[in-house]
């Protein structure tokens, strides 16, 4: 007779791995440090949500990673998978600024003030996947003079290839010509859009069926830059109902700033290829 579940499970004892152990999850329990005093409620949703978000980072810059080595050894097919797994965790990214917007105005500047001046315009794992979607901008390096650590991290990112210039090198590889002012641009800069590369793109989009798995790839970037976009907006829209045109505690101007920041573009060939593919030959 089949022995009934409970029997089944196992107990464990000091020395068997168990979940807390594998998962670290006492020590992870332990870093929601509420600065508060006496405690506000919210103070907690608000650091869960900002280490949630940082490991979610931490998991795309995984996966950007693994499609700029795929890319290398020109495996185009499991980036697909890693690119489709980026999108799902940018949908759940965007989808968590609901759970912040559960807090009212009076219940964040209970604490807002402790919190000063720390500020998400710091996160360097941020910054490291802008670098490594495109958006080179040394600028960000005085933020970090102080950690000499994460300062080198941005360093090092900053020379590196980002996404699009794997791809480059992939596309090349594959017998398309793309110009060598792209392949040997300076990594340290941003990318500039270039006619060339959006004619390639044209090309790719009208026989896609020729280019399949490189036709799915551009249209994953897309995906990738406007699902970024929606998350700063979102973000925006999130700031202004918390602290309306009031200065971020960064020191910017807020949602003002970061109103700037929706212009931001990581792959423009791909959305300039869209003018050239809405004119019939
Ligand atoms: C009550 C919640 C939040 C408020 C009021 C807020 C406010 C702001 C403000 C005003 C800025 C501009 C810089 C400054 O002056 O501080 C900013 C930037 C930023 N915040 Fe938030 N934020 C909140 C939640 C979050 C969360 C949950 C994240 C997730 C990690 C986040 C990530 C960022 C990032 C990455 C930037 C830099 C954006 C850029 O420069 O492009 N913020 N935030």
């Amino acid at each position: 007779m089949e022995r009934a579940n409970e029997d089944r499970l196992i107990q464990p004892d000091e020395k068997t791995l168990t979940y807390d152990k594998y998962l670290k999850i006492h020590e992870l329990l332990s870093l929601q440090q509420e600065l508060s005093e006496p405690k506000e409620h919210d103070e907690t949703l608000f650091i869960i949500i900002h280490q949630s978000y940082e490991l979610w980072f931490k998991q795309i810059l995984h996966e950007v990673l693994r499609c700029q080595s795929l890319l290398d050894r020109d495996e185009i097919l499991p980036v697909l998978r890693s690119m489709k797994r980026i999108d799902t965790i940018q949908k759940v990214l965007i989808q968590k600024v609901d759970i912040l917007e559960t807090m009212a105005p009076d219940e964040f500047n209970r604490f807002r003030d402790r919190l000063n001046p720390a500020s998400g315009f710091q996160s360097h794992q941020f910054r490291i996947l802008e670098y490594k979607l495109g958006l080179k901008n040394k600028g960000y390096f005085k933020y970090h003079q102080h950690e000499p650590d994460t300062l080198a991290k941005l360093e090092k990112t900053l020379k590196e290839p980002s996404l699009y210039d794997s791809f480059f090198a992939f596309l090349a590889r594959q017998g398309y010509q793309v110009p060598e002012e792209v392949l040997q641009r300076d990594l340290t800069q941003p990318h500039q859009a270039n006619p060339k590369v959006v004619d390639i793109f044209e090309d790719i989009y009208r026989n896609h069926l020729n280019h399949y798995e490189i036709y799915s790839f551009l249209e994953s970037l897309v995906d990738l830059d406007e699902q970024f976009t929606i998350w700063r907006y979102r973000h925006m829209l999130m700031v202004s109902r918390m602290i309306g045109s009031l200065t971020g505690t960064g020191g910017s101007l807020g949602a003002k700033y970061l109103a700037t920041t929706l212009e931001k573009t990581l792959f423009p060939e791909i959305w300039n290829v869209r003018n050239q593919l809405g004119v019939k030959k």
